[in-house]
């Protein structure tokens, strides 16, 4: 398996531990308070992280060369980023909201990059490194 789906089956797998955690807390405390950072965590966190890394491993072609990597540290760090301003932010940390937008508009470029990724033809980012 390539080295870009290893990284983001391994993210993946830490916001599934973090988004379980928030999910039982709910559970067992009655208060759902944090719904939606608990389904933005899983889903975007391990399930869309799991997809990606599921499809660099169908395509190894496509997980050569810089842009796989850019891709998973943008999509990442956003994600990080926007799990915990927005469970601080239904915590009523109302100054969170800006943290939430930053972290929002990195995991919708990470998205824009992996859309990019995926319409390219595969052995683009190959040639592109052999270039450089
Ligand atoms: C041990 C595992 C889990 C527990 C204990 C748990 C618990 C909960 C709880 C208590 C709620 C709030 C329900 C409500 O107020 O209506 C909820 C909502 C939700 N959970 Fe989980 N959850 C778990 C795993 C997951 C996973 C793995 C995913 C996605 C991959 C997920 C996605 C969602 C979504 C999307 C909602 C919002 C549903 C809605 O608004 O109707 N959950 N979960």
């Amino acid at each position: 398996m390539p080295a870009i789906s290893h990284l983001f089956f391994r993210a993946g797998i830490l916001f599934l531990v973090v988004g379980i955690g928030l999910g039982l807390a709910m559970s067992i405390s009655q208060n759902h308070d944090v719904i939606g950072a608990h389904a933005h965590i899983n889903l975007l966190g391990w399930v869309t992280s799991a997809i990606f890394g599921g499809y660099y491993a169908l395509n190894p072609a496509k997980s050569q060369g810089l842009l796989p990597r850019v891709h998973f540290w943008i999509y990442t760090s956003g994600v990080a980023l926007m799990s915990v301003s927005l469970y601080l932010l239904l915590k009523g940390n109302t100054g969170m909201e800006p943290l939430v937008a930053i972290g929002s508009l990195l995991t919708a470029a990470g998205v824009l990059i992996a859309a990019y990724i995926f319409f390219m033809p595969a052995g683009v980012p190959a040639r592109m490194q052999a270039a450089e």
